[in-house]
């Protein structure tokens, strides 16, 4: 009888402690859903957060615009989330709102893009993207793969399609095109636009491209997305993509992948969106106490075209026929 009674005591305690205990909340100040690969580093980090047992996520898509994202992250603090998570459509004006953060004691965490005011805040840790190598993969990789085919002595003339301005994806990537187009003198750039990292928006500005330029042979595309939008506009103006216009990518969604099994483009320089398996580990980590270097950690990342094998120096070509069945995004 003792024991059945101690038993019902420990069942009553246990079910009163799970009723009691509160779950971690994690708030996600997201940019918008402007390419796939954003959608891809929604899913993977709502997936991550979402099935972590006693973890809650708080999303709000910024839809592009960073009042929304202030507004947002100040709801945050209001709400006492547990943890923060923020990536910025931009790179400047947020000092004021993540010290607010800081004010409240909220743990943050920096994701993708990392604000310029980066050393002024406090953060708990940092995963971002290494945009600036990314850049000079892509201009690298145009000029490697020309010499590849005994075409390195001859001047061809280069587009450079950007992303959404002031956004650090955009100004790295552009910091690291141009520095390499200065190792390849041969790769003349003839014009250089952004396109908003969207679709619509890529083929929009190739369409006006091949209006007012006379030549292009070579498209640095600063995400997938718009590289599959140009290839939109170039087919329908009657040329080849891929051949006549050698087309270089970022990010490596899969659309990009299938694009280039299919032969209508070159090449995709990896910039990962799965999030997940960073921070899921770290807050597990900071909720025992445990505490990060501000380093920003750049998670390892490929390049992959047509044949594989061009030596970047930093990273040698994957064939993306041969991993595509591999590829998580
Ligand atoms: O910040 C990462 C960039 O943002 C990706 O390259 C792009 O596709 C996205 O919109």
């Amino acid at each position: 009888m003792k024991k059945v009674l101690l038993l019902a005591l420990v069942l009553v305690m246990a079910l009163c402690a799970s009723a009691y205990a509160k779950d971690v909340v994690i708030a996600f100040s997201q940019i918008g859903q402007e390419s796939d690969w954003r959608t891809a580093n929604t899913d993977d980090l709502r997936h991550a957060i979402e099935g972590h047992e006693g973890w809650k996520l708080v999303y709000d898509d910024g839809q592009q615009k960073q009042e929304n994202q202030i507004k947002a992250l100040r709801n945050f603090i209001t709400q006492n989330v547990d943890y923060i998570l923020f990536t910025g459509v931009v790179s400047t004006g947020w000092d004021e709102v993540l010290k607010e953060v800081n004010e409240a004691e909220i743990p943050l965490l920096l994701i993708d893009r990392i604000p310029d005011c980066a050393d002024k805040i406090d953060y708990v840790a940092a995963f971002g993207g290494d945009f600036v190598e990314e850049g000079r993969r892509q201009v690298a990789w145009a000029g490697e793969y020309l010499k590849s085919i005994g075409k390195g002595d001859t001047d061809v003339n280069v587009v450079i399609m950007e992303g959404t301005t002031g956004a650090s994806a955009q100004t790295g990537r552009t910091e690291g095109n141009l520095k390499a187009l200065k190792e390849y003198p041969h790769l003349k750039l003839v014009g250089q636009q952004s396109g908003n990292f969207t679709r619509a928006e890529g083929q929009a500005v190739m369409e006006s491209w091949l209006k007012s330029i006379d030549k292009i042979d070579v498209l640095i595309a600063q995400n997938d997305d718009m590289a599959l939008g140009a290839i939109d506009a170039i087919k329908a103006a009657g040329k080849v993509p891929g051949k006549d216009i050698i087309i270089v990518g970022c990010d490596s969604v899969k659309a990009a992948f299938d694009s280039i099994v299919a032969g209508e483009m070159n090449c995709t320089v990896e910039c990962t969106p799965l999030y997940g398996k960073f921070v899921v580990p770290t807050i597990e980590a900071l909720i025992k106490g445990e505490k990060f270097s501000k380093t920003v950690v750049h998670p390892e990342e490929g390049v992959f075209d047509m044949n594989g094998g061009i030596d970047l120096g930093t990273v040698k070509s994957i064939k993306a026929a041969d991993v595509i069945a591999t590829r998580q995004y």
